[in-house]
């Protein structure tokens, strides 16, 4: 089978959240278990040249807006499996990846670039597997297109939603520009009176999906279907929840390169120097009993800043260390910066975005603090898993999938769990954490119960391929 992702961000060639972990990792879990996958992706300023192995196509001629633009394909297996970096300058070599009032046009571009591209290397993709708003153009494109060229006649296209609350939204009057004027399409984007990529991906291509079981449920409701909950419903029989999984290759005690012990299930000794570590590059003093809560995240009222907020003064009186990675929101920074200064000796902050760092937080800290608003999967809750760092996180979407709260009669579970998005029940939650970290032998089992845990991306490749073949003998 073969199979093309098509996705605005990849690891290693760009990334601004999971979306581009999961792209990067997915096409190659997909050759790991026998499938012909590839993956197209943009060029951007932010990749690497070293990345870039060579010049796949030089004279990519797209339709664009009335012309032709002249675009370029590289080739990369950086990430493990084939890759093709469209190559379009004016459009992708920007200081941020998002961000401009004309991103629809850029990755109405991209996606036309990218079918053009898959038409000129090869045989046809059997699924086409699009995500996020991103990529709702080629959906409809590829709509269309199988009705008139051969080429795309048995393609099928799959599109993975990784958050609704981005949905590509702009003027129906710039539809024909962009190269979509036909009734049907417009009627695809159509959505509240504006055009919405998003809303076009999920009513035109053949079979949706979502990147957990409980966020495949809740966008079928109001609070998180950001008014496109009816199509959702109404398309409810297309859509499935596959859990996203973990790069062990990027995200294993064992073998990270980044942190300055390495450790595993069996023996987590080099946790604690680890812990020392990052406590002393935060100029914070090294207790190893007290414990550290770390925080590595965007910061969007997505995940529940606001909740860490009105748990600050319970969460500094509990006696544990902080430590937040992140950016985003001046509000939330702001938050943080008040919050550091105010206990310069127990709170320790980055405003900014380092792998480094990231990887050094899963691995030093005790507890990650995840409580979302809404996560359709999350991917920090399982890297703390696995390393070790015992999770506290809030009952939705992929968190609820992924983290089981700990039981201390059965000994069974792997982190802690709050429902109702309220900072008491956050300060609870912290509490009980922390009471468990007094413990020791319990500590471990929790610890050990989260590093034994399987989020391998085999075993989500292997629902995809399950879902390539429903989607084919649709
Ligand atoms: P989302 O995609 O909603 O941001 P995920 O948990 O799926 O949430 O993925 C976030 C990814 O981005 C993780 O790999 C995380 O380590 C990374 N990340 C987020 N903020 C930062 C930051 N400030 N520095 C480094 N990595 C970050
Ligand atoms: C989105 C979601 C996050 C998910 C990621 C990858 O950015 O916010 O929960 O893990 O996509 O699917």
């Amino acid at each position: 089978m073969r199979v093309a992702v098509i996705s605005a961000e990849a690891v290693p060639y760009s990334k601004t959240g999971g979306l581009g972990d999961v792209a990067g990792a997915l096409p190659k879990a997909l050759k790991a278990v026998g499938v012909d996958a590839l993956l197209v992706t943009p060029c951007y300023w932010q990749t690497k040249g070293e990345l870039l192995w060579h010049l796949a196509v030089d004279d990519l001629w797209v339709d664009w807006k009335g012309g032709a633009y002249h675009a370029k394909a590289f080739y990369s297996e950086a990430n493990g499996s084939p890759t093709f970096l469209i190559d379009a300058p004016s459009l992708f070599h920007r200081d941020s990846i998002y961000g401009y009032r004309e991103d629809h046009e850029r990755f109405a571009f991209f996606n036309r670039a990218a079918l053009v591209l898959l038409k000129r290397i090869g045989s046809p993709p059997d699924i086409v597997h699009l995500n996020d708003w991103h990529c709702g153009f080629a959906a409809v494109e590829l709509g269309e297109r199988r009705r008139r060229d051969p080429y795309w006649a048995g393609t099928r296209t799959v599109f993975s939603i990784h958050n609704m609350a981005y949905q590509g939204v702009f003027g129906m009057d710039e539809l024909p520009g962009l190269g979509f004027a036909s009734q049907g399409s417009q009627h695809a984007f159509a959505h509240n009176g504006a055009a919405s990529a998003m809303k076009a991906g999920l009513a035109t291509s053949d079979v949706l999906s979502t990147v957990s079981p409980t966020y495949a449920r809740e966008i079928q409701g109001p609070d998180e279907g950001y008014g496109l909950d009816w199509l959702l419903r109404e398309r409810s029989g297309r859509l499935v929840g596959i859990t996203n999984g973990v790069d062990y290759d990027e995200w294993n005690p064992e073998t990270d390169r980044e942190i300055v012990a390495n450790y595993s299930a069996e023996d987590f000794s080099g946790k604690a120097e680890c812990k020392r570590d990052l406590l002393e590059r935060f100029g914070l003093s090294a207790d190893p009993d007290r414990p550290l809560i770390g925080s590595v995240t965007r910061l969007t009222a997505q995940k529940g800043i606001e909740l860490i907020m009105g748990a600050a003064g319970d969460l500094l009186a509990s006696g544990a260390t902080i430590i937040s990675l992140g950016s985003g929101d001046k509000e939330y920074e702001a938050f943080w910066q008040r919050l550091r200064d105010h206990a310069p000796d127990r709170v320790g902050i980055y405003t900014g975005y380092s792998e480094s760092l990231a990887h050094k937080i899963e691995a030093g800290a005790d507890m990650f603090l995840m409580p979302s608003k809404f996560e359709p999967c999350g991917l920090n809750q399982m890297y703390s898993l696995r390393y070790g760092t015992v999770p506290i996180v809030r009952a939705v979407g992929g968190l609820e999938d992924t983290v089981q709260e700990f039981d201390p009669v059965s000994g069974t579970g792997n982190g802690f769990k709050f429902g109702p998005f309220r900072a008491d029940k956050l300060s609870e939650k912290v509490y009980e954490a922390i009471f468990a970290f007094a413990d020791k032998d319990r500590w471990s089992k929790i610890m050990r119960n989260g590093m034994t845990a399987d989020n391998s991306w085999e075993n989500a490749a292997r629902k995809y391929v399950d879902l390539y073949h429903s989607t084919l003998a649709l």
